[in-house]
């Protein structure tokens, strides 16, 4: 039996990044002229380039733009005529990538603002990879035409790898794994230029399975590092089916590797025992579990596991209690003040949902509705230790007429309903305070969801719908900003 994988989201981010970098820097390093980056007066960067054909009789034209109002890139891509098409090597390979933007920018949305540092950042590496362009055209041009080749092959991967690091840097989050990437980059360059003096003094296998795994890693981190705006859900695979029409699952976003556990609640009210799992296999093909009594009984079905503890609403009370697995012990008890409990302020399916937990990239969150915000959908932010608030967003969107609600990146996604045909309506952005409509379906398999969370080591939503265990994979898109910092 084949496991879902949840490493998860088909995650556009980092294609996107690319794509802009391909369809900007590229076509300048595979030889083509292209026009420089300009500042513009905001201090933004103004994205329009164009790449113009060096000689006259290649007609590519590349054509990018994020100048639109609503920040979209608008990528055009004219192609040489038929005739130009296998000329040399290096057009071949700017075809290829010409085509892989123009695949790309369909889907593509991308608002880039970047700081002028960044920009000096790009210039800066593009005049070094231009150095290291015209070494490499002297080695390919000398008589030992066989190793050129192989040296193509590595100068290609350098190429795609060293724009990632500017992105990278702005993650200053994890700057020592990107200083540590930037300083393998160099060496590796810096071996490449030996290289080149020294003609097959170094092992090309090597060398080529340095840059693959550093490649490797660099994705990686990527993915681990990018953030991103929710585009799209995929349709749900059932997990098991198993429990009571309303319930909760989940796994612990920030477990340590290897800890694959999942924890499940069935019920809404009157339940206090938590089963724990093993692992995914476990879950999906046994019923072996170890039981957990709560303290209290719970209220709802917005408890969530976090960091080896369940954050849960204690049954008719404001109450959030944390109890922590290991010692079975409550660690911190705080009351909620003003949120609406005992069915004031539930979802539309009804079930004492008054008081949703969540945990997203950046941490925990209450999601309620207050008298004083007459009923819609408030924001907190907590402090998983003391439990206290740390911030909060009032939204103009009423409890009782969500579905459910998930927190992605900062944003919240609300759903508008938990029968029939759902989407993802609503999304109110924490970082600006601002919210707008959307329009993504969510397949309701089985017409009755009680809960619907996002987990992001995952990337993917659990949903406990109608006595199934579902999850759906994720689409985020990213959006490259400076101060997101
Ligand atoms: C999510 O995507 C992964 C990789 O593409 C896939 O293996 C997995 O089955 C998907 N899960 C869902 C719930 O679609
Ligand atoms: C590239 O374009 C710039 C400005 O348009 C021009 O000055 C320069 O000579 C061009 N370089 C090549 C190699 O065509
Ligand atoms: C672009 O998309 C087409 C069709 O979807 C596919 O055949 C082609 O291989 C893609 N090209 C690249 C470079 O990904
Ligand atoms: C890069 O090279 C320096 C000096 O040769 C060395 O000290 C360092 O460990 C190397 N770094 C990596 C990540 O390989
Ligand atoms: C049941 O799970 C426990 C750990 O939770 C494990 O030690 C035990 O081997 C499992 N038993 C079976 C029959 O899989
Ligand atoms: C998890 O808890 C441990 C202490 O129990 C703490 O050191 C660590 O920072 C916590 N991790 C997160 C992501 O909160
Ligand atoms: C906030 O985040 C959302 C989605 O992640 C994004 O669309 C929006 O532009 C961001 N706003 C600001 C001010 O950063």
């Amino acid at each position: 039996m084949t496991v879902p994988l949840l490493k998860i989201g088909v995650v556009l981010s980092t294609m996107a990044m690319i794509t802009n970098w391909m369809s900007q820097t590229l076509p300048s390093l595979v030889g083509l002229n292209t026009t420089k980056l300009t500042a513009a007066q905001s201090g933004y960067l103004d994205r329009s380039t164009g790449v113009l054909p060096a000689n006259p009789e290649e007609s590519w034209q590349v054509y990018s733009s994020a100048q639109d109002s609503e920040g979209r890139c608008v990528c055009t891509v004219v192609a040489p005529q038929q005739t130009m098409c296998s000329r040399d090597a290096r057009t071949k390979q700017l075809r290829q990538l010409l085509e892989k933007v123009q695949n790309m920018t369909q889907s593509i949305q991308v608002l880039d603002q970047r700081t002028q540092r960044d920009l000096q950042y790009v210039v800066k590496m593009e005049d070094q990879l231009r150095g290291l362009e015209n070494k490499f055209r002297q080695v390919e041009e000398s008589h030992k035409q066989n190793l050129a080749k192989q040296y193509k092959t590595i100068k290609a991967k350098m190429a795609e790898l060293r724009p990632l690091i500017p992105v990278l840097e702005e993650y200053k989050a994890d700057a020592r794994l990107v200083l540590q990437f930037k300083q393998e980059v160099q060496n590796l360059t810096a071996s490449l230029a030996l290289l080149q003096q020294e003609m097959g003094a170094y092992d090309y296998d090597e060398l080529h399975s340095r840059v693959s795994s550093l490649e490797e890693r660099l994705r990686a981190c990527m993915q681990k590092l990018a953030c991103g705006k929710l585009t799209g859900i995929s349709e749900p695979i059932t997990i098991k089916t198993s429990g009571s029409r309303f319930g909760s699952w989940m796994t612990d976003p920030v477990a340590p590797e290897g800890d694959t556990r999942v924890w499940y609640m069935d019920g809404y009210h009157n339940n206090r025992f938590v089963r724990e799992y093993r692992s995914l296999v476990d879950f999906m093909t046994s019923d072996n579990f170890t039981s957990h009594r709560l303290p209290h009984p719970w209220s709802g079905t917005g408890q969530v596991v976090y960091n080896g503890s369940i954050y849960f609403n204690k049954f008719q009370s404001q109450v959030i209690i944390k109890f922590d697995f290991k010692t079975s012990t409550i660690s911190r008890t705080q009351r909620l003040d003003n949120a609406g409990f005992n069915n004031a302020y539930h979802y539309a399916w009804g079930g004492h949902s008054d008081i949703d937990l969540m945990v997203d990239e950046g941490g925990l969150w209450a999601v309620y509705a207050t008298n004083q915000n007459a009923g819609n959908i408030v924001i907190s932010k907590l402090n998983p230790v003391t439990l206290h608030v740390v911030k909060t967003w009032t939204t103009n969107h009423p409890k009782r007429s969500a579905g459910e609600s998930f927190m992605i990146c900062g944003t919240l996604y609300v759903t508008n309903g938990y029968s029939g045909g759902t989407k993802v309506y609503y999304a109110y952005h924490t970082n600006s305070s601002t919210y707008e409509y959307i329009d993504i379906p969510l397949q309701n398999k089985y017409s009755h969801i009680s809960m619907l969370d996002y987990n992001p080591r995952d990337r993917a939503l659990y949903a406990w719908n109608n006595g199934h265990q579902v999850l759906y994979n994720v689409t985020l898109f990213h959006l490259v900003r400076s101060e997101e910092l």
